[in-house]
């Protein structure tokens, strides 16, 4: 966008340096980002429309990128360096400054924060890079783009726009608006303009200059002492330990992609590796992750690791299949990323019914899934929604992408109403059997929210039950604790909590497949994960609520006989309900998974993962 910029103001020579091609992740800012470019690689179709602009342009391309090694011929004949690097690229652009500033070539900066932008100008006269942002060699990584970041706008606009919990240092994430992108665009401009025709007004390092469109406002700042003011240490100190402090144990690691492979070469062991690692991201029953993999010639195997879920809920394994479902999906959707195609056989040995799926990978280049980056960011999310409606597209992509499998969306409020009412009954016999709740509290890690030494199970804090429901979570630990709250009454709080999200949210949805078999619950699984991560694509929060549908299962699998009789009457209140909200559930009909959806503010805490485990 700067080089385009400059281009229709007349600049008549560039030095282009960038390594990258254009990817799905670019679209929502990048110029150029389109589907006719997809692959591509940035360098060339910049090239190409800066030369639809002005075809006698003067432009050196430098295709791999800025390096140590090309420094000085990128900078030297220069003007002024206009930096769109990656906000991330933080060890190059520093390399960069530095050296423009010895070799006498001012850089200008515009940094898109939120809805904002933020520019700054360092020439060989004024502070240098690393004194405006107190950056030394023994910094790590994480607090050298921490001084960065908070150096860029000390006036901090757009603190209030941005969802901090996107924002990831550790794993170089961060939302992006090209809103911003094109002020950016717009200021850098205006500032190299104003060097190269050497107009006045020029205010470099420490001045500093933010505007806001949202809300009206801008201001230059001008900090005398850079980052290492005492009102700027300050700021670090709240942006490093409040802002950003939840980070760590929030964010959930995408693994490093290997390179891609080559259509001509093989799939190798770093790619199926990767492979598992996504289907490792997959939900599961209180995130048991009851999953292994073999790995064989160009293939993955997810079978079935029954030990790791014995509770009640798990109805013939069922719960578990449903994971491993996900798990394949995951499998499939990742893999364009790594430039290949996953091939899924279901149940492949009928003699070993814990052979989930054997994944085919094979070398093959094809359009990026749209789910992929779902796959990284999926979560449960048990915080209340808001009352706004889930739009109507999203419903729709959510029904389709469920196919064969099939999805009922309930989104009146009378609907919502009753599966509440309905959501209250089921989750009182979960607090009211020993054996639910033991499990329950075996898979609920109470320790603080760091997670450490866990990866398996909930953290406590990713139940989102409050302050009060955190207490009474931990008072109730016992079974006999659980038992006198469920003599008082204050048990039914915990199904309340259920029916109340029910009632409050916009959308429910039950998947349902055709018969209780593994094989349909496998494929049923790989549908939920599909509808899950196109939620999440859209921007929706997605609970599974469980206990009823499980309970259905035990009761139509078994007999009522495996429930007390006081469950027995409360179940068989509930069916013929469950029934009239969704007429189809019968013969050639079993619900899969009841859930709602909604929008609501990210979570904070995420679940955490083992690292996937194989089997010789
Ligand atoms: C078969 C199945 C049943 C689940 N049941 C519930 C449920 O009843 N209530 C709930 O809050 N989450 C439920 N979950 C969500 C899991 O707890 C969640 O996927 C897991 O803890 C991992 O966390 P994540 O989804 O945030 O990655 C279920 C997930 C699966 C696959």
């Amino acid at each position: 966008m700067h080089c385009i910029t400059l281009a229709r103001l007349g600049v008549g020579g560039f030095h282009l340096a960038d390594p990258d091609t254009f990817e799905l992740a670019n679209f929502n800012r990048q110029y150029g980002a389109t589907v006719r470019h997809l692959g591509q690689a940035k360098l060339d179709s910049m090239v190409e429309e800066a030369r639809q602009i002005n075809p006698h342009l003067d432009i050196r391309p430098f295709p791999e990128g800025l390096t140590a090694q090309n420094l000085d011929d990128f900078l030297s004949g220069l003007d002024v360096v206009v930096d769109g690097l990656d906000f991330f690229a933080f060890d190059i652009r520093r390399a960069l400054f530095n050296r423009a500033c010895e070799m006498g070539v001012p850089v200008v900066t515009a940094a898109p924060l939120g809805f904002t932008s933020s520019v700054l100008v360092f020439t060989p006269e004024s502070m240098s890079f690393d004194d405006y942002f107190a950056i030394s060699d023994d910094l790590s990584r994480r607090e050298r783009l921490l001084r960065f970041g908070v150096g860029l706008a000390p006036r901090g606009l757009h603190l209030s726009q941005m969802d901090k919990s996107r924002i990831s240092l550790d794993h170089g994430r961060g939302p992006s608006l090209n809103i911003a992108c094109q002020l950016c665009a717009a200021l850098a401009a205006t500032e190299a303009v104003r060097i190269i025709t050497g107009r006045p007004g020029l205010k470099a390092t420490p001045w500093s200059f933010q505007v806001d469109p949202l809300s009206g406002k801008s201001c230059r700042a001008r900090l005398r002492k850079g980052n290492a003011s005492l009102m700027q240490r300050a700021k670090l100190w709240y942006v490093r330990n409040i802002l950003l402090g939840n980070e760590g144990a929030a964010l959930r690691h995408k693994h490093p992609a290997p390179e891609p492979c080559n259509a001509d070469a093989k799939v190798g062991i770093d790619h199926l590796t990767w492979l598992a690692q996504a289907a490792q991201q997959a939900p599961s029953g209180d995130n048991c992750q009851p999953w292994r993999f073999q790995i064989e010639d160009a293939k993955l195997r997810i079978l079935l690791e029954p030990r790791e879920d014995q509770s009640f809920f798990n109805v013939s394994q069922l719960a578990s299949v449903i994971a491993c479902g996900a798990a394949a999906q995951n499998v499939v959707c990742a893999a364009p990323e790594i430039g290949c195609a996953a091939t899924v056989s279901i149940m492949p040995e009928p003699s070993n019914q814990d052979v989930m799926a054997d994944i085919v990978v094979e070398p093959k280049s094809l359009m990026p899934n749209p789910l992929a980056d779902a796959v990284w960011i999926r979560t449960t999310n048990r915080r209340m929604y808001t009352r706004r409606e889930v739009e109507q597209f999203s419903q729709n992509e959510m029904t389709a992408s469920a196919g064969p499998a099939k999805l009922f969306l309930v989104n009146d409020r009378d609907g919502l109403k009753a599966l509440g009412k309905l959501l209250y009954k089921a989750d009182r016999i979960r607090v009211e059997r020993r054996d639910l709740h033991e499990h329950f509290i075996r898979m609920t890690r109470f320790a603080p929210p760091d997670g450490a030494g866990c990866d398996d199970g909930l953290p406590l804090k990713n139940l989102y039950a409050g302050a009060a429901g955190e207490v009474f979570l931990r008072l109730t630990r016992p079974w006999a604790a659980m038992q006198t709250a469920n003599r008082l009454g204050v048990g039914k709080l915990v199904a309340l909590h259920s029916q109340q999200s029910m009632e409050k949210s916009p959308l429910a949805g039950l998947v349902c497949v055709e018969s209780p078999s593994r094989e349909d619950f496998l494929k049923g699984g790989m549908a939920l994960e599909r509808v899950w991560l196109t939620a999440t694509r859209h921007g929706l929060a997605f609970q599974p609520m469980t206990a009823i549908t499980l309970f259905w299962l035990r009761w139509h699998l078994e007999g009522p006989q495996v429930f007390s009789t006081a469950h027995q009457a409360l179940l068989e209140g509930i069916w013929p309900q469950f029934r009239n909200l969704f007429p189809a559930l019968g013969e050639n009909c079993w619900p899969l998974l009841l859930f709602r959806a909604g929008h609501a503010k990210p979570i904070e805490y995420w679940t955490p993962r083992r690292n996937a485990q194989f089997q010789p």
